[in-house]
């Protein structure tokens, strides 16, 4: 039996985590959240995990007020000690632990203006050439492409990626792009997009979505899901890209969420310049994944959330 450490585990992913590993036997699942460990906290990282000795961590913990800490020097303060600093202390001690650490971070670590693919074989930037005839470039970002940060949750989320790198052994970064599903226990919770723009839907005849800022869909099952899949397959340390197939901006999105809500509401489509954030957000953020089977489309997962819900 091997013992688990999920930290977060009122989080929206670290309850499907909790719920996924207490299912198997072959698991001893601690569950904690901030109540048992302040993961910002070196010492108590430290002293309560090396107590556990857990074969395996899951960080699931997260500051995600992306425009929060963009205006507010405090609360980038506060993202860069949970985002940034404490997967290194859980990597550090995962080394010395021999344990394996799983951590996840995000497509906003990339700028959000990926390069324009060639056809294989097309060694220039010719746009003209033969092999040009018929290709269809996935636009987005693989696991190795060079992640650079537009705004400061994005630097917060790769300093924790850096950290985990430089002091971990056996980890894996797991990076993942707009989460939704059930919404979480957790005391910082936010609400999830669809659930948002479904209240929204039921009380509007129209509403005004923003149509960019292209990037995969995640629900959060189905990453619980390719987590275990990953440790128990034993596959190679490092990166992975974990999100739903299918990239759409928030207005395509929308416009499946009524299609398959039955909601008569129109979709219109805006630029993302209508709703001023403090945050930038990358305009293109696709996580493309080259290392893993993929995932069912965000389609087929927001039916199966919508019909259990
Ligand atoms: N949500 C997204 O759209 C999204 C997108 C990309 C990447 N991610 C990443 O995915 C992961 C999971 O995100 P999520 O949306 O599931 O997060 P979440 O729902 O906000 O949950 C975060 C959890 O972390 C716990 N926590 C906060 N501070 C802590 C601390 N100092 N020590 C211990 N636990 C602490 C919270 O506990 P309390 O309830 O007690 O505060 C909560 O259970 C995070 O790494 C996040 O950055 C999320």
């Amino acid at each position: 039996m091997q013992k688990v450490l999920i930290i977060g585990a009122r989080g929206m992913l670290g309850q499907e985590l909790v719920s996924l590993f207490k299912s198997d036997r072959d698991y001893k699942v601690t569950a904690w959240d901030f109540d048992n460990i302040d993961v910002t906290d070196e010492n108590q990282v430290k002293e309560k995990i090396s107590k556990l000795t857990p074969s395996i961590i899951i960080n699931a913990t997260g500051y995600n007020a992306v425009d929060l800490c963009e205006k507010d020097k405090a609360e980038f303060e506060k993202a860069k000690k949970l985002n940034g600093k404490a997967p290194g202390y859980l990597a550090k001690l995962a080394k010395k632990l021999d344990a394996t650490l799983v951590h996840y971070s995000t497509d906003y670590v990339f700028s959000g203006m990926p390069e324009l693919p060639e056809p294989a074989g097309c060694g220039g930037s010719c746009n003209s050439c033969s092999l040009h005839e018929g290709f269809v470039p996935q636009l987005g970002f693989d696991e190795d492409a060079i992640p650079e940060p537009v705004q400061k949750y994005g630097k917060s989320k790769l300093m924790g990626e850096i950290a985990v790198q430089k002091f971990g052994e056996k980890y894996y970064i797991i990076r993942l792009s707009k989460l939704f599903g059930k919404p979480a226990k957790a005391k910082t919770a936010k609400k999830s997009f669809f659930d948002v723009m479904l209240a929204v839907g039921k009380k509007n005849t129209e509403v005004n979505v923003v149509d960019e800022e292209t990037s995969c869909f995640t629900y959060a099952p189905d990453l619980a899901k390719k987590t275990k899949e990953i440790i128990e397959a034993g596959k190679p340390f490092g990166i992975y890209h974990v999100a739903n197939e299918g990239a759409c901006t928030w207005h395509q999105a929308v416009v499946e969420l009524y299609r398959i809500a039955k909601l008569k509401t129109k979709v219109i489509p805006v630029s993302s310049d209508e709703f001023p954030r403090p945050a930038q957000r990358p305009y293109v953020s696709t996580l493309i994944n080259t290392r893993l089977n993929p995932m069912r489309s965000y389609k087929l997962a927001l039916r199966e959330y919508l019909k259990n819900k």
